[in-house]
């Protein structure tokens, strides 16, 4: 697949997976995809299991990413993870604002705004998630809602940051339900985000961030997706869980 955009797949491991689960599914994955060139592929595993996870993918292919962190640096923050601390163990991307942090640890946009910024302050590439829940597409305010959510999300961040952070569009009513959205339904989205990026940091910034579509991805799905020419990858829960599951969603992408 031809595109001036670089696919991006990541696989967000959520709460899921004991040390030695993290071990063993990312060995294989090693083995599995060690001629993948054409996509960065990532993958997120919990805290807990981040340094094991991180000396297995040691000079491979696979990138590391965090699903959270503290928008503040080291200090009396009882219980939260700096971006340092991250660095430690050679995380290079750390995923921002997914909507069941918005909906159970109600962060905010200006929260994620704040912690996009840290992560870029600290040389990691914030992957920053928006997306409609069900009543929102439902009332027909996909739209206001994404742009609120993205100008809110990405607020303070110089056209430099924004070109380097990976936006994840995911609407909420296709997380962990098996619905997709239609790969026409994803497109509309993404091209409208990158309109709205285009107004707040200029065409060419614009068109060189990548946008990823999460929501019930497969393997059967995600060749249609990728295919769209605003889609430039992967945010993957359930599927990633699983060796075959995650492995065909890379594999029929490219
Ligand atoms: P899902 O989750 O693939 O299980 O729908 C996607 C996500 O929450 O990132």
């Amino acid at each position: 697949m031809d595109k001036e955009r670089k696919l991006i797949i990541a696989g967000n491991w959520k709460t899921n997976k004991t040390v030695a689960e993290a071990l063993d599914l990312v060995t294989a994955l090693r083995r599995e995809l060690a001629d993948v060139k054409a996509v960065d592929v990532v993958v997120c595993p919990p805290f807990t299991a981040l340094e094991s996870v991180s000396k297995a993918i040691l000079d491979s292919n696979i990138r590391l990413g965090a699903q959270n962190m503290s928008e503040n640096g080291y200090g009396a923050f009882t219980g939260e993870i700096a971006a340092g601390m991250l660095k430690e163990f050679s995380v290079g991307y750390v995923i921002l604002g997914h909507s069941e942090r918005r909906q159970y640890q109600k962060e905010t946009d200006a929260l994620v705004a704040k912690k996009a910024a840290a992560a870029h302050a600290a040389n990691l590439i914030p992957i920053v998630c928006v997306g409609e829940t069900l009543m929102e597409r439902e009332a027909a305010i996909t739209e206001e809602v994404v742009e609120t959510q993205l100008r809110g999300s990405l607020a303070g961040l110089t056209s430099d940051q924004v070109e380097k952070t990976v936006l994840a569009y995911e609407p909420v009513w296709a997380i962990g339900t098996g619905k997709t959205a239609s790969s026409a339904q994803a497109q509309e989205v993404h091209a409208f985000i990158r309109k709205v990026l285009s107004s707040m940091h200029g065409d060419t910034t614009a068109r060189r961030v990548r946008i990823q579509y999460g929501g019930s991805v497969k393997a059967n799905n995600a060749r249609e997706l990728m295919g769209q020419p605003d889609v430039d990858g992967a945010l993957v829960g359930g599927a990633s869980l699983e060796l075959r599951g995650f492995t065909d969603i890379v594999k029929n992408s490219i």
